[in-house]
């Protein structure tokens, strides 16, 4: 009788974890991306991004030029380490851990998730392929279709390397469309 309880309990407690977890998306990194989306066929969204300086935000941070926007902002300390730079130079900082997988890291700068969201349920092959065509809804799988409003979250005068923010012409500068199929 206590066994078959605790496989009653056992159950529901699975269950439970199932349905929270589903609107539970975790960042999994870049990397996680790469797999599909570096080949020529489908756009090489994964090397533009490398070619653009969105993939080398968090290492510039390391530079001379780093410690003297620091000091402009009356941030001390090692700006790789500064909430204050961080927030703009990273993805999902301030995120709690438990929305970090494994596969996720920081060094890898403002990855594809700063954008698009955390991936770990849209990533799934059959999932991208249905929300592409229409047939699910982003939001319910954690997938952003990015607008201009998302870029001023970080392109704003906070940063004292700030240049003026024109949608347009910074997005030809990224842009990484899938090529139409004829
Ligand atoms: C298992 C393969 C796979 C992985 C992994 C994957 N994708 Fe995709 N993605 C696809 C496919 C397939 C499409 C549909 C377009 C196509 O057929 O090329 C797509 C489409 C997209 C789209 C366009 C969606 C739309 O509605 O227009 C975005 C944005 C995207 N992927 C971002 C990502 C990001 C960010 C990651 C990593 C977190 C990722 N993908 C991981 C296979 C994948
Ligand atoms: C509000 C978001 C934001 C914050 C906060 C921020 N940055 Fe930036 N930073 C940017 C953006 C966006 C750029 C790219 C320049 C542009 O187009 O405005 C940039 C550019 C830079 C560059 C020039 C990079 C290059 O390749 O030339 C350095 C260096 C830099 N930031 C350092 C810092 C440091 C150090 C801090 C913290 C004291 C910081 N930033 C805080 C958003 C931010
Ligand atoms: C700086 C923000 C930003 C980053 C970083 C970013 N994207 Fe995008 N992505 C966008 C914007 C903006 C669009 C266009 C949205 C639209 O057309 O509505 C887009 C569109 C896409 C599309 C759809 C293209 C199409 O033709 O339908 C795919 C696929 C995609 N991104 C994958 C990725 C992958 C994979 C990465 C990382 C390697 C990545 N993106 C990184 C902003 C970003
Ligand atoms: C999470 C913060 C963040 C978001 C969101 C973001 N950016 Fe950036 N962007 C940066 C940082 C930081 C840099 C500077 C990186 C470096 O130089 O190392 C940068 C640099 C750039 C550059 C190069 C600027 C130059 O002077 O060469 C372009 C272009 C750009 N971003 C376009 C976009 C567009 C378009 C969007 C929205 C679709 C966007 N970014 C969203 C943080 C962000």
């Amino acid at each position: 009788m206590r066994k078959y309880l605790l496989v009653v309990l056992t159950a529901i407690a699975l269950i439970g974890v199932g349905h929270a977890g589903k609107k539970e998306f975790k960042y999994v990194g870049v990397k996680a991306c790469k797999s599909c989306h570096s080949s020529k066929s489908r756009g090489n969204q994964y090397g533009i991004w490398l070619k653009v300086p969105h993939h080398n935000a968090y290492k510039v941070l390391a530079t001379p030029e780093a410690k003297e926007t620091a000091r402009k902002m009356g941030v001390t300390g090692d700006p790789q380490k500064s909430p204050k730079c961080l927030k703009c130079h990273t993805t999902a900082y301030g995120v709690d851990k438990k929305y970090i997988a494994s596969t996720f890291k920081i060094e890898d700068g403002v990855q594809c998730e700063a954008c698009h969201g955390p991936g770990s349920a849209y990533k799934k092959y059959s999932v991208m392929k249905k929300l592409y065509q229409g047939k699910l809804n982003p939001a319910d799988y954690g997938l952003v279709m990015p607008t201009e409003k998302t870029c001023k979250r970080c392109h704003n005068e906070e940063c004292a390397n700030y240049k003026t923010f024109n949608f347009e012409e910074f997005y030809k500068k990224i842009a990484h469309p899938i090529p139409k199929k004829g």
